[in-house]
């Protein structure tokens, strides 16, 4: 594939650059915001990962916490590929070299798992009945989306950096994401990126438009505050029996009272 070719060179326009890279990434993070607010408001008790674990538990036992850890380092790499300036880095004694190398190494690990535990927890759907038949329309949305971000950002990776050449995406991808979140768009900045990055992005913004109608929501809601929340404690409403009276008939069964 040619590195250069991007979509930007496909349309040849400012208008698209500007329609691509700073219209329609605004229009998703808005709808991304609003939509969120609408979800809380409308259905808070629907605000779950809507578990399907007691419908099947082999697969998702592998595939989910494969998924889920691919994951949280796929994010914290963006993290630092995305939001940290490169100057920062080198500020920091790390080279682009040693950034690079590590960034290769870590992300294809992190997106080999991630890849292959959504492979598995799209597969369960697909193929155990009982899931199949409790995926709904904002599943049918979500999973082939996901799959499609998740595939083309592991692509990019495969295809440039551990394949290719070596694509210095700090220098562009980065700067326009930047861009975006500082209100300071820089469009030109994406607007030459090889295509597998481009369509990334896109995909990404969509995800993130679709977001708050899918059971994504769960992310903002991983139980954190059970870290500094007192213990739970069971009681029974009457004491124990000691241990020489156990299998001895209670005339008055326990069952009963606590009832
Ligand atoms: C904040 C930390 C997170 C927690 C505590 C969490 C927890 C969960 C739980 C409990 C489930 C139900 C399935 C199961 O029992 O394993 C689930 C499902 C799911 N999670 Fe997460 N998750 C988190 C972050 C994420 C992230 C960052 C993503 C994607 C970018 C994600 C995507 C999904 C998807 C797609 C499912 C549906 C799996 C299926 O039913 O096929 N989660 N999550
Ligand atoms: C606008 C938002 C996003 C931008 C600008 C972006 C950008 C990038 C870039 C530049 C890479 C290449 C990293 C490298 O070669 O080392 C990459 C890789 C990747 N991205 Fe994204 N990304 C975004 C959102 C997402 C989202 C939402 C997901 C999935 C839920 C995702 C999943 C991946 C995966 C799996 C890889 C390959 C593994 C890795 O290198 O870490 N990205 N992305």
């Amino acid at each position: 594939m040619n590195a250069t070719l991007s979509l930007s060179a496909a349309a040849s326009a400012g208008g698209a650059d500007l329609l691509l890279w700073v219209a329609f990434p605004y229009i998703c993070l808005a709808v991304f915001v609003v939509g969120h607010v609408w979800r809380y408001r409308q259905d808070q008790f629907g605000w779950t990962s809507h578990t399907t674990q007691l419908l099947e538990h082999r697969w998702l036992r592998r595939g989910s916490p494969l998924f889920h850890l691919g994951a949280f380092s796929v994010i914290a790499g963006h993290v630092v590929g995305l939001a940290v300036p490169a100057s920062w880095t080198e500020a920091a004694g790390i080279g682009e070299r040693a950034y690079h190398t590590t960034a290769v190494a870590l992300g294809s690990v992190a997106g080999v798992a991630m890849v292959t535990g959504l492979a598995m927890l799209c597969a369960r759907r697909l193929l155990a009945r009982r899931i199949r038949l409790t995926t709904d329309r904002s599943d049918k949305v979500l999973f082939p989306l996901l799959s499609v971000t998740v595939l083309l950002g592991f692509g990019a990776t495969a295809v440039h950096n551990v394949f290719g050449g070596g694509y210095d995406y700090r220098s562009t991808v980065s700067v326009w994401f930047r861009g975006i979140f500082a209100l300071h768009p820089r469009p030109e900045a994406i607007a030459g990126a090889p295509l597998l990055f481009q369509l990334h992005a896109l995909s990404a913004c969509l995800l993130f438009a679709a977001w708050p109608f899918t059971r994504l929501v769960h992310v903002w809601s991983a139980p954190i505050g059970y870290l500094a929340r007192p213990y739970l404690v069971y009681r029974r409403r009457t004491p124990t029996p000691a241990p020489a009276m156990r299998g001895v008939q209670s005339p008055e069964p326990r069952t009963r009272r606590a009832a």
